[in-house]
């Protein structure tokens, strides 16, 4: 179905990966790329998405990510990488002007093998970050970044000579005009030319130099002449290395090596070449004020891709595009663990004591910014708020056990300790539908048979408010701003309105220096934590 679609808007020119080179001319100008490129426009029709997105007096963030299972890696490094440049963004963002980021996902290719996604990055200061493409290959189970579509790094870099050959040769830039890192191919190819023409003239034709613009059958000998390790401050990664492109870590070592290449924002272009799209500002002669896209005919694009490469390129141009064709596993629901708060800046802010009646206040504080909580209720007081409890847990918010009316649990027996925590349990379970996965001792108050007891992940905190004791509301959000680092659990008790009014400022400040705001489970992962473990803070853990 998608495929025939895309095969009757296949032009002359866009089947020949050219669409954008001088005389060729899209048939429909609205849609400039969609013709001259395979990917697959829509989205998958049974594809969830999800959006975070906060707009304050000061700036405008938002993102949307596919979900595309429960947990599933994908989603998983998308959502990640997005919250990790909306971060960056609005650490950097200027005091004035209201700044936005938006970002986005394009799918690229979907097929049983690969899945491939551009990260669409719209940023009013045009100084953040930039587009790029994130692969799955579902046979490995692993998320790879754009480098893994090459066969080894002699390849990588013979596909950033072929993309100099065609910006020289059909946009006639010069040496001069090639964008970062491009010039440094340039000279390098030229280099090594250069070198092979002495060898030659010398006559000492029996060492063949491993030069990239033949980068096909070479593959030893280059341990004494080509890696002369001096790559420490080079930015881009020339002369090739020998990374395994494969592992997820090397290549992302590689790709950060070429930070700046236009491959980073590349597809495949119907005809199986690769189109890369760059700045236009960058390529003269392109007639796209937004982007243009540079085509590499599919031979040239052949002899680099890798394995995974092929796979992209079929599924990019023939994608049997179907979320249930696609093994995506269990049910792909709206909320979930998709952040990792390993990488991404997260902080848990947790409520004590309640619900209360400053509770559902707190509740649309939370949403102006889609912050997630957790609620360390009692369970005595969540029979007298069951539409609260109710609310909280539909908002996204993690409803967890804090006993049932806040007795000393190292003043009580093993067996008193259980059932206290299992009618507390019981109690929020019957509202909101599922038993609390973690529970907080109250006064913070524990010892070997609390630990043994409580069948439950025991959550304290890093930054304690003092909000029972001050109840000024201006004290204790100074007092979470001042203290919360990556990774910090803040405690603050919904039943004082003092701290229920600091709640505002506190969003405020810390959306500002990029936090984003999750419940515990997600903080510490569901792995991370064991009943009975005593858990302060992921980085100290
Ligand atoms: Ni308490």
């Amino acid at each position: 179905m998608i495929a025939t679609s895309l095969q009757r808007k296949v032009t002359v020119c866009s089947a020949l990966g050219l669409l954008l080179l001088p005389g060729c001319q899209a048939a429909d100008t609205t849609e400039p790329y969609a013709e001259a490129i395979g990917f697959i426009s829509a989205d998958l029709p049974d594809l969830h998405t999800r959006t975070v997105s906060v707009e304050t007096d000061h700036n405008t963030v938002s993102y949307r990510y596919p979900v595309l299972g429960e947990s599933h890696p994908l989603s998983i490094q998308v959502r990640t990488t997005m919250a990790e440049r909306q971060t960056a963004f609005l650490e950097e963002a200027p005091e004035g002007g209201s700044p936005e980021l938006t970002q986005d996902t394009e799918l690229l290719a979907a097929s049983a093998d690969v899945i491939g996604l551009r990260l669409n990055v719209v940023d009013s200061t045009a100084q953040g970050p930039r587009s790029s493409t994130l692969w799955y290959d579902a046979h490995g189970e692993q998320v790879l970044p754009w480098t893994s579509l090459f066969r080894d790094e002699q390849a990588l870099a013979q596909a950033h000579v072929n993309l100099v050959d065609v910006l020289r040769d059909e946009y006639e830039l010069t040496d001069e005009e090639l964008p970062d890192p491009l010039g440094e191919v340039a000279a390098y190819a030229e280099s090594l030319a250069a070198e092979e023409q002495t060898q030659e003239e010398e006559g000492r034709d029996t060492k063949k130099q491993p030069a990239p613009a033949d980068s096909s059958n070479d593959s030893k000998d280059s341990e004494d002449d080509g890696s002369d390790d001096s790559d420490g401050d080079e930015r881009a990664a020339l002369p090739p290395g020998e990374a395994d492109l494969t592992d997820p870590e090397q290549a992302q070592e590689v790709a950060d090596a070429w930070a700046d290449s236009p491959l980073a924002d590349l597809a495949f272009s119907t005809a199986g070449g690769l189109a890369v799209r760059m700045d236009p500002d960058q390529v003269p002669g392109s007639d796209n004020d937004d982007e243009a896209l540079v085509p590499i005919e599919p031979e040239m694009a052949e002899e680099t891709l890798s394995e995974l490469g092929y796979q992209a390129r079929d599924a990019a141009v023939h994608g049997n595009a179907s979320a249930e064709s696609l093994d995506l596993g269990p049910e792909a629901t709206t909320e979930g663990t998709t952040l990792d708060c390993a990488q991404a800046k997260c902080v848990a802010l947790t409520f004590d004591d309640g619900p209360g009646e400053h509770t559902e206040a707190l509740l649309d504080s939370l949403d102006d910014y889609q912050a997630k909580a957790t609620f360390y209720v009692l369970g005595s007081l969540v029979g007298e708020f069951p539409d609260v409890v109710e609310r909280t847990a539909a908002e996204g918010h993690e409803v967890a056990n804090h006993t049932w009316k806040h007795d000393d649990l190292a003043t009580m027996s093993d067996d008193a300790i259980r059932k206290d925590l299992q009618r507390t349990d019981d109690a929020i379970e019957e509202i909101t539908g599922e038993a609390p996965v973690t529970m907080r001792p109250p006064y913070g108050s524990l010892n070997a048979t609390v630990r043994s007891a409580t069948g439950h992940p025991l959550i304290l905190w890093d930054v304690d408010t003092l909000d029972w004791q001050s109840r000024d509301t201006k004290a204790v959000s100074e007092h979470a701003l001042a203290e919360t680092r990556a990774g910090s659990v803040v405690l603050f008790h919904d039943i004082h309105k003092s701290s229920v009014d600091a709640i505002p400022k506190v969003l405020a400040g810390l959306h500002e220096e990029g936090y984003h705001f999750v419940t515990v489970k997600d903080l510490f992962g569901l792995d991370g934590m064991e009943a009975g473990e005593v858990v302060t803070d992921a980085r100290l853990n």
